[in-house]
């Protein structure tokens, strides 16, 4: 049996469709009514659970199963914060697979996981990596760069702004580089450790054939929708100062301080990793955006 955490969420949404109509045996992770009915009305068998309360994980793995951990948080709410849903949640849901004997453990990281990170999501993320490698369980962890296709929560904030804004506002220069990887990619990447586990043990960069930079990437989508509207650089220092202030008082705001981290620094790997890694040439940027964006 396949379980899967974060089933509910935009990559694991696109993973249970893909493997629901493959026809693969999966259970899913779900903490709230919500995300149980949408993931039983596809097919799939839901286990109640949420990672940052381990009394919930007993009793759900067993032996042999493949756990997939999709579980992450791009902003910290009340109790779910980094150190909770990354870090401790991995960290429960290991030792609840160490004693089922699962037989294999994928961990969904992100491409710059540094324990050195100033980003609590990108140092988290790599302290999360290493509970899984020191647990012994036959395990495979990737690390993508952003994501890119229908629902995605990236493309959906960028999409509106554009709709809504008449200029494109960038904070900072917006030169720090990304590597759009689509998510039909990484579903074929996934399927390959799914279809032969034991031949992906390791860490494996994720990501397209470009680099991009930030504003690359919103003048491509802007494109691609049809605007043609001009930047509009913002300072840093101001969005900053802006974004810890809002953080103070909104539940949630626009942007946080630690996304505004990631937009200040590269998040790219080699070009070719995913040919490299898993034999397949993904798809650049224009294309995926042209394959999904109306
Ligand atoms: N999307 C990207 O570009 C990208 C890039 C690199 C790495 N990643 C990583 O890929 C993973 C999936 O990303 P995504 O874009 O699909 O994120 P997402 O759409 O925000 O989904 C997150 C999932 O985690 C679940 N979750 C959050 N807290 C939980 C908890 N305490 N217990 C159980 N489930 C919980 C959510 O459940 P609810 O529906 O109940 O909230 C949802 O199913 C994350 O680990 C993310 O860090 C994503």
């Amino acid at each position: 049996m396949i379980v899967i955490t974060g089933a509910s969420g935009f990559v694991g949404g696109h993973l249970v469709s893909h493997l629901v109509s493959a026809g693969s045996d999966i259970a899913c992770l779900a903490r709230s009514e919500t995300a149980s009915r949408s993931l039983l009305a596809k097919g799939c068998r839901v286990v109640p659970g949420d990672v940052i309360r381990p009394e919930t994980l007993r009793g759900i793995l067993h032996q042999d199963d493949v756990v997939i951990h999709l579980v992450g948080i791009i902003e910290e709410k009340g109790s779910a914060t980094f150190q909770a849903v990354h870090v401790q949640g991995t960290r429960d849901l290991v030792a609840e697979s160490k004693r089922a004997g699962v037989r294999h453990f994928f961990y969904q990281s992100a491409l710059g996981a540094d324990r050195g990170s100033w980003s609590g999501y990108l140092r988290t993320k790599a302290e999360a990596e290493e509970i899984v490698r020191q647990s012994g369980i036959p395990s495979t962890i990737f690390r993508p760069s952003l994501i890119i296709g229908p629902w995605d929560g990236f493309t959906r904030k960028l999409a509106d702004m554009i709709k809504l804004s008449p200029v494109l506002p960038l904070p900072g220069e917006g030169k720090a580089k990304f590597q759009p990887v689509y998510i039909k990619d990484w579903l074929r990447c996934i399927q390959k450790v799914i279809d032969n586990p034991a031949s992906f043990t390791g860490t494996y960069d994720i990501g397209g054939p470009e680099h991009l930079t930030y504003r690359e990437i919103v003048e491509h989508l802007s494109r691609a929708m049809g605007f043609k509207k001009p930047v509009f650089s913002i300072p840093m220092g101001f969005m900053k100062l802006s974004a810890s202030i809002l953080e103070r008082i909104l539940p949630s705001p626009p942007v946080t301080s630690d996304q505004l981290r990631l937009l200040e620094q590269d998040n790219i790997a080699a070009r070719d990793a995913i040919e490299r890694y898993f034999g397949f040439t993904p798809k650049g940027f224009d294309d995926m955006l042209r394959e999904f964006i109306r």
